[in-house]
């Protein structure tokens, strides 16, 4: 295996190992688990609302800013115990509420597309939301948060050398499922905390990134062929430290 499992590893309840002296606060490991299970938690309530997106017999869907961000909150709240409602006294408030905020402006801009009558798919997606929000985030907080992947679609998706040498890692059978890595690293000089959660393939994929391989999915792109089970890609975080 070519990256080395050192540095830091996240656990499931942000619990975490810090191995080196000196290696990033607990705090910042902790908020880029925080800020990953937000976006996912906004990319879910998406999913779901899919097929009412979807409906060319409608006109306004009501999936507005404000309904996303209730769904989000309460979400966030039973998985974390953080109720963005009531931000006082959260340490990572400020940034977690740059990210809701990040999704709620995707999901307003997107409203003339969203409540487009007579056109079913509208290419408003799940991951499109996440880049989206991602996009966002980052001149918020020059903090990156993005989707990435080996068969990447989108071309600002495509991994660097970090993102692609993980990725080969997660690919790795050998690899515990779902174990995300992370790793404190220099990235232009400067201190930062790279994370990335591994996603995969699950039944609701397949109908765009599943078989035949080749043809074409209702985005009007080419499925990759995957299984369900198949490692997807991963969301990836890199935060400054200071
Ligand atoms: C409706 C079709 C559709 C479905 C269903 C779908 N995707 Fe995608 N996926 C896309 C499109 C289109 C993109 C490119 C998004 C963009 O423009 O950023 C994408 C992007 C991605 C990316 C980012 C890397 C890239 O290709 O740019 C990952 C990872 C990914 N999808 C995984 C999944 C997983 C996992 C599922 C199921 C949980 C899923 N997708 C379901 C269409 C779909």
């Amino acid at each position: 295996m070519s990256v080395r499992v050192t540095a830091l590893i996240l656990g499931l309840s942000a619990s975490l190992t810090l191995l080196a002296a000196g290696a990033p606060a607990a705090d910042e490991a902790e908020t880029a688990d925080l800020l990953i299970k937000l976006l996912k938690v906004g990319r879910k309530v998406v999913s779901e609302h899919q097929p009412l997106i979807n409906d060319a017999s409608k006109g306004n869907k009501g999936f507005t800013q404000d309904f996303l961000a209730s769904q989000v909150i309460e979400r966030f709240r039973q998985q974390t115990k953080i109720d963005l409602s009531r931000p006082n006294g959260v340490p990572s408030a400020s940034i977690l509420l740059s990210l809701l905020e990040a999704e709620k402006e995707v999901v307003d801009e997107a409203q003339p597309v969203i409540n487009k009558q007579g056109v079913g798919f509208k290419g408003f997606l799940p991951a499109v939301f996440a880049r989206k929000a991602g996009e966002k985030f980052y001149r918020k907080t020059g903090i990156r948060l993005k989707l990435t992947g080996t068969e990447y679609r989108y071309p600002g998706n495509k991994p660097d050398e970090f993102e692609a040498e993980v990725l080969r890692m997660f690919a790795d059978p050998r690899h515990p499922k779902g174990q995300p890595y992370s790793k404190a690293t220099m990235v232009g000089g400067k201190p930062v905390l790279r994370v990335m959660d591994p996603e995969y393939v699950t039944p609701t994929c397949l109908t765009c990134h599943g078989t035949p391989k080749g043809e074409r999915d209702i985005t009007g792109m080419k499925k990759e062929g995957w299984k369900e089970g198949d490692l997807a890609g991963a969301i990836s975080l890199t935060m400054p430290l200071k």
